[in-house]
C-alpha cells in the first residue's frame, strides 16, 4: 500500500516544486508494467564495456519493451540536462543549494584549485618518501573520510606499503589504542580528515592522538598533524601549521571525497601514482557516462536495472560480492555511498516519492560470502539483487586457486539465475535407492528456486585505474537512480538527529538533569550509567 501523496510542498524552491512526483509520470507506468511483464533471457548476452570494465547485465529481467521504456524514462527525467548539470558543476544538490562536483576533482584539466591541491599533496608525499619521513601514519577520520582510503589502500597495496597505516575511525578508546600499539611516536604521523573538522569522533580522537605524541616528549605534537578538510581555518586555529593543512571544498560530498586530498595518506601509504592512476580511470568511467547514449551507458543501464529490482520487482536489498579480497572495503564503502545518497523517502518537492527507494547494501568478498549468507540469498524468501565483481587476472601466481574463485563466482550467479530442478534432484535420489515419499520430501527442501537478479563486473585486473572506474562506476548509477526516483543523493539530513541527540545524552551523563522527552527507557539507562559515572 504506497503512502498517499501529501499536497505539492508550498516551500519547495520553484525548480524543486515543478519536479514531477514519479508516480505522475505515464513513463514510469510504461517502465513498471513492461518489468512486470519481462523474464530472465538466458539466451540473450547483455554486455556494456565501459573505461575498461565489462558489465553484464544479462542475469536481469528485459524485454524490447523495458529497453524502450528505460529510454523514456530517462527522457522524460530529463537526464541529458540533469547529467550536464553535475558534469558542470551546477548547484544540483538543491536542499544545500551546493554542486556535487566530484567529476571535477580527476578531470584531466581541473581548475585552478582542484590543481594547486593535487600539486600541494603531490609535493608532500614526494618530500616525505626524499627525507624517509614517517614510518606509520595514524589516519583519523570516519564515514566519507574514512572508507574510501581503507578500501584505496588496501585494494593498491600490491606494490607493497611504503608506511604502516593505521586507522581510527570509532570513537571507542579500543579504536585508538589499537592503533598505536607499537607504533613509536616520533616516527608516526597523524592525519586528521573531516570536511566538515566538526565531527565530535574525529576532534576527540584527534585530541587523544595530540596527547599521545606530547606524552612521548614531541614539543610541537601539532608539527606532526595534517588535516585535511574543507574547514582549513578551523584545522589551522587547532595549531596545525598551514602547510600541512589541505583543503576540499562544500561541493565535495564526504562520501564523493577520495578523489580529493582525502587521497593523501593512499599516497604515502602506497604512492603517489596509485591516487593519480585511481583518478585516471574514474575520469574514464566520466567521460563514457558523459557521452555514451542510454542503451550502452553503464552507470544509466545500472540504474535502470537497480530501480526495477527495488520499485517493482521489490527486492529490498543489494548485495556486494567481490571475488577479491581485497575489496573487502567495497561493500561498506559502497553502503555508505549507496544508503546515504538514496536513503531518503522524499522527492525534490518535499513529497513521498511513492515508490521504495534506496535498498540496504550490504556483503562481503566471495568466496567468504558463499559460506556465510548465501543460504539466505538462494533459499530465503525474500533473496536480494546481487552484484558480483571479478578480476580476470590475478596479482599472484597461484593461478589454479585464481580459477576456483572464478568458478565460484560465476557458479553462485548462475544458481541465483536459473535455480536447480526439484524433478532432477528427486531423480537422482531415488536412483540412490531412497524411498519415494523421503525422495519427494528431501527434494522440497534442496531445491533452489532460482529467478533471483544479479550484475556481474568484470575488472580486467585490480589496478588503481580499474578501481577508479568501478567507484565512478557506482557513483553516477546512484545519481541516475536518484534522478529516476526524484530524490537528492548528495545530503543527508538523516544522520543530523542522532548527533544532536548524542551531545544532549552524553551532558546527562555528566550529571545535567535527563531532558523531559526521553523516553522511559532511554531515561532509565542514562540515570543507570550516570550514577556509575
Ligand atoms: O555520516 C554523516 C557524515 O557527515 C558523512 O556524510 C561524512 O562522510 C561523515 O559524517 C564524516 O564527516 P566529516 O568528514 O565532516 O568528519
Amino acid at each position: 500500500m504506497l503512502p498517499p501523496l501529501e499536497p505539492a510542498n508550498p516551500a519547495a524552491p520553484a525548480d524543486a516544486a515543478g519536479h514531477t512526483n514519479l508516480l505522475e509520470l505515464p513513463e514510469w507506468q510504461a517502465f513498471r508494467l513492461a518489468i512486470e511483464d519481462a523474464t530472465f533471457c538466458t539466451d540473450e548476452l547483455r554486455l556494456v564495456e565501459a573505461a575498461g570494465l565489462t558489465v553484464d547485465l544479462s542475469a536481469h529481467v528485459t524485454s524490447p519493451a523495458t529497453r524502450d521504456a528505460a529510454v523514456a524514462l530517462l527522457n522524460a527525467r530529463g537526464f541529458d540536462q540533469a547529467r550536464q548539470a553535475l558534469l558542470a558543476g551546477e548547484h544540483v544538490n538543491k536542499t544545500e543549494d551546493r554542486a556535487a562536483w566530484h567529476t571535477m576533482l580527476r578531470a584531466p584539466d581541473p581548475i585552478l584549485e582542484v590543481s594547486r591541491e593535487h600539486q600541494r599533496v603531490r609535493e608532500f608525499v614526494q618530500q616525505a618518501d626524499a627525507d624517509g619521513r614517517w614510518k606509520a601514519i595514524i589516519h583519523i577520520g570516519i564515514g566519507g573520510s574514512d572508507w574510501g582510503v581503507r578500501l584505496a589502500t588496501d585494494a593498491c597495496s600490491g606494490s607493497g606499503a611504503r608506511r604502516a597505516l593505521k586507522f581510527v575511525a570509532n570513537i571507542d578508546g579500543h579504536a585508538l589504542e589499537d592503533a598505536i600499539l607499537g607504533l613509536d611516536p616520533k616516527e608516526t604521523l597523524v592525519i586528521a580528515t573531516s570536511k566538515s573538522f566538526t565531527t565530535t569522533e574525529t576532534l576527540a580522537n584527534l585530541r587523544r592522538a595530540v596527547a599521545w605524541l606530547a606524552q612521548a616528549g614531541i614539543d610541537q605534537p601539532y608539527e606532526q598533524v595534517v588535516a585535511i578538510t574543507a574547514r582549513p581555518d578551523a584545522a589551522r586555529a587547532l595549531g596545525i601549521p598551514a602547510s600541512q593543512v589541505f583543503e576540499f571544498w562544500d561541493w565535495v560530498g564526504g562520501r564523493y571525497s577520495l578523489w580529493s586530498a582525502v587521497g593523501l595518506p593512499v599516497a604515502l601509504a602506497v604512492g603517489i601514482d596509485v591516487i593519480e592512476d585511481i583518478r585516471a580511470g574514474a575520469a574514464a568511467m566520466d567521460a563514457h557516462f558523459a557521452q555514451t547514449p542510454i542503451a550502452q551507458n553503464a552507470p544509466a543501464q545500472l540504474a535502470l536495472a537497480a530501480v526495477a529490482n527495488r520499485s517493482v520487482l521489490g527486492y529490498g536489498s543489494l548485495s556486494i560480492a567481490a571475488y577479491d579480497a581485497r575489496l573487502q572495503f567495497l561493500a561498506p564503502y559502497l553502503q555508505q555511498l549507496d544508503m546515504e545518497s538514496l536513503g531518503k523517502s522524499v522527492d525534490m518537492a518535499g513529497n513521498p516519492v511513492g515508490v521504495p527507494t534506496g535498498p540496504s547494501v550490504w556483503g562481503m568478498p566471495g568466496t567468504d560470502g558463499q559460506h556465510t549468507f548465501f543460504q539466505w540469498l538462494h533459499q530465503g524468501t525474500d533473496g536480494a539483487a546481487v552484484d558480483f565483481i571479478m578480476c580476470r587476472e590475478a596479482d599472484h601466481q597461484w593461478t589454479e586457486e585464481h580459477a576456483m574463485l572464478l568458478a565460484n563466482c560465476l557458479a553462485q550467479r548462475q544458481t541465483l539465475l536459473q535455480g536447480t530442478s526439484a524433478d532432477a534432484d528427486r531423480d537422482h535420489l531415488l536412483a540412490q535407492g531412497m524411498p519415494a515419499d523421503k525422495a519427494e520430501w528431501l527434494s522440497r527442501h534442496r531445491k533452489h528456486q532460482g529467478g533471483r537478479p544479479s550484475t556481474l563486473i568484470v575488472l580486467p585486473r585490480l589496478t588503481p585505474y580499474a578501481l577508479g572506474a568501478l567507484l565512478a562506476l557506482y557513483e553516477h548509477k546512484i545519481f541516475v537512480q536518484a534522478l529516476i526516483w526524484g530524490i537528492n543523493p548528495f545530503d543527508q539530513w538523516g544522520v543530523e538527529a542522532g548527533k544532536k541527540m548524542a551531545s544532549g545524552i552524553l551532558r546527562e551523563l555528566h550529571g545535567q538533569e535527563p531532558d523531559a522527552s526521553h523516553d522511559l527507557s532511554t531515561h532509565h539507562w542514562i540515570s543507570v550509567l550516570a550514577q556509575g559515572r
